[in-house]
């Protein structure tokens, strides 16, 4: 009932934006680029996991297609609404996750790489697409439900692996997570005033990823007050 309202709240919402408007367009362009970023960060990162999990190739080279298939999706968004996408910006705006992965995955630590990708990307696009699809253009919308069904699932192949090897991987997952999710926290921030534009909260978006990223965490073995404590680590960047 409540959730049913939600959704006609959100309709209502959705129904005043102008998807046309310049304003909406101008923020348009740097959200959509990010996605795009995204999703193309994704195939690539996946490529690289299939060539470090050998054992896990076939499933990973299946992932790095299905994101393939995410950016094209995304952008064909940016073309239904006559938005170009900034892609430059979008390069900047994920440099410092790409950095990190390119590091952790010259020196072989996979469990970096898939902390990276396969917990906070992932997180990072569930949570983004959540709170989209109920202010997205019908277009939009369509594809947005249809990607992020498939995000779930990667998220899964990253907390089934780290589960599998969590005593082997906890030192390197704290450290990475300690590395890493301070980015997150200034992408958040970055995307605040675009994000707002197209009728996405900020906190919206930082509740949906923390309860992600703590539920991965919490099925991966992480105890409460762990996932307490690696999460507090976001906070630094703020
Ligand atoms: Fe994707
Ligand atoms: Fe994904």
């Amino acid at each position: 009932m409540q959730q049913l309202k939600e959704q006609e709240l959100n309709q209502e919402l959705a129904a005043e934006i102008d998807f046309r408007s310049e304003k909406y367009k101008d923020a348009y362009s740097r959200i959509n680029a990010i996605v795009i970023e995204g999703e193309f960060e994704a195939h690539e990162n996946y490529i690289k996991l299939a060539e470090l999990l050998p054992e896990n190739k076939d499933e990973l080279v299946r992932l790095s297609k299905m994101e393939q298939r995410h950016k094209k999706g995304f952008e064909a968004c940016g073309r239904n609404l006559q938005v170009t996408p900034d892609m430059q910006f979008a390069k900047e705006f994920f440099a410092g996750l790409h950095e990190n992965f390119q590091t952790a995955a010259a020196s072989g630590n996979v469990v970096t790489c898939l902390l990276i990708q396969s917990l906070i990307i992932e997180c990072f696009a569930i949570a983004a697409y959540n709170i989209y699809i109920p202010v997205a253009d019908p277009f939009a919308r369509k594809i947005t439900e249809g990607v992020v069904a498939e995000e779930y699932t990667h998220l899964n192949f990253g907390e089934v692996w780290l589960n599998e090897n969590f005593a082997s991987s906890k030192a390197e997952l704290e450290e990475a997570n300690r590395q890493n999710l301070p980015i997150v926290w200034k992408m958040l921030n970055q995307v605040e005033d675009d994000a707002a534009v197209l009728a996405m909260e900020k906190e919206a978006l930082v509740e949906d990823f923390m309860i992600q990223y703590g539920e991965a965490l919490s099925n991966i073995g992480f105890t409460t007050r762990d996932i307490m404590r690696l999460s507090a680590y976001g906070l630094r960047a703020a």
